[in-house]
């Protein structure tokens, strides 16, 4: 009686086990037969109607037919979760063939673009970088470059003051002062950075770049520079330029130089862009003053360099043909898509 029910039970389980597919008859599968009030589950109710003698020959049939039943569906659920995952792989199949949508890259902004070329010309000449800070103290913004204290360029309209003797660097001549200070020469360092000064139209922002240049040691002299600044403005404007030097004046600085390039544009025969003169002024130069090195405690008597400041919007204006400086601040993407470093 209770084999035959099983045989009939197993039958039917087994005829079954074809017709679940998915993840939800599987589950049904399961209460049907193994569940609490499954098929298999209920047959131990029918030990009630077996004869204590066979009872325990009964239970074991059961329990065998009841592990049997276990196993099938083990195998069903193995074979159920590999079509799950089979379809899940083809749901979520990538074409690698398909063209990608491509994300626009960015760009260098034209000033990082000159100002690195700047920095790869002077490190190959062997110069270090150093970048002091944006807010300053008066005596390094001024004093120590000897800059008196009723000099025009203290004056509150040129200089952004943040607190008493504390200011926004007007320059970067102050890291002329700090890398002095911190070490005896030789030194031959370069201090690009962002300078601030009240002051704004075509030619002026108020916050701009600048990139300074200092070299001290034994015997260094106005020629030093020269050859050197020749060698820049060859790598930035272009292989035949030269530069010249004029008179000027620096407090930092004696003799004080205002450094020319011979126009890239016309050879120097003169045209609108050296204003007919065959010359375009591209930066301030000059001897470190004693003062300055004695303030940073290098003998003066022993030591000498030489010092340069350069406008980075100026070197990046001339070498592009910007005619306003705006353009290098208001970052509309039209301008700054035309730059390519
Ligand atoms: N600091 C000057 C300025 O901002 C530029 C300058 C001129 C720097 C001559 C120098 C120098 O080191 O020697 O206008």
């Amino acid at each position: 009686m209770l084999k035959e029910k099983i045989a009939a039970l197993n039958a039917q389980l087994e005829a079954e086990v074809a017709t679940v597919q998915n993840k939800e008859q599987l589950a049904a599968f399961w209460q049907a037969y193994l569940g609490k009030k499954g098929a298999y589950s209920l047959l131990m109710s029918e030990l009630r109607n077996v004869s204590a003698e066979d009872r325990p020959m009964a239970g074991k049939v059961i329990n065998e037919a009841k592990k049997w039943a276990e196993a099938q569906y083990q195998d069903l659920s193995d074979k159920i979760a590999q079509i799950e995952l089979a379809a899940q792989n083809a749901r979520e199949a990538v074409d690698i063939t398909m063209p990608s949508t491509r994300r626009p890259a960015g760009r260098l902004h034209p000033i990082t673009i000159v100002k690195d070329q700047m920095v790869d010309v002077f490190a190959g000449m062997g110069f270090e970088i150093y970048e002091g800070p944006e807010i300053e103290d008066d005596y390094h913004n001024f004093t120590s470059l000897n800059v008196p204290k009723n000099h025009p360029a203290r004056d509150m309209q040129d200089t952004f003051y943040v607190a008493d003797e504390i200011l926004l660097r007007t320059h970067t001549s102050p890291g002329q002062i700090r890398v002095m200070e911190g070490k005896q020469p030789p030194i031959k360092v370069l201090v690009p950075g962002r300078v601030f000064r009240s002051d704004s139209d075509a030619t002026h922002s108020p916050m701009f770049h600048q990139m300074e240049g200092l070299v001290v040691d034994k015997g260094i002299t106005l020629c030093d520079l020269q050859g050197m600044l020749d060698k820049f403005v060859q790598a930035i404007f272009s292989g035949d330029v030269k530069t010249r030097l004029r008179p000027s004046f620096f407090p930092f600085t004696e003799p004080s130089v205002e450094v020319d390039v011979s126009c890239f544009e016309c050879g120097g025969k003169g045209c609108p862009l050296c204003k007919g003169t065959g010359w375009i002024e591209v930066l301030g130069a000059g001897v470190v003053h004693r003062h300055v090195l004695e303030n940073c405690g290098v003998d003066p008597d022993v030591y000498s360099g030489f010092a340069f400041g350069i406008g980075i919007e100026r070197i990046t204006m001339l070498k592009y043909g910007i005619n306003n400086m705006g353009y290098l601040f208001e970052n509309d993407v039209r301008f700054l898509k035309q730059f390519k470093d």
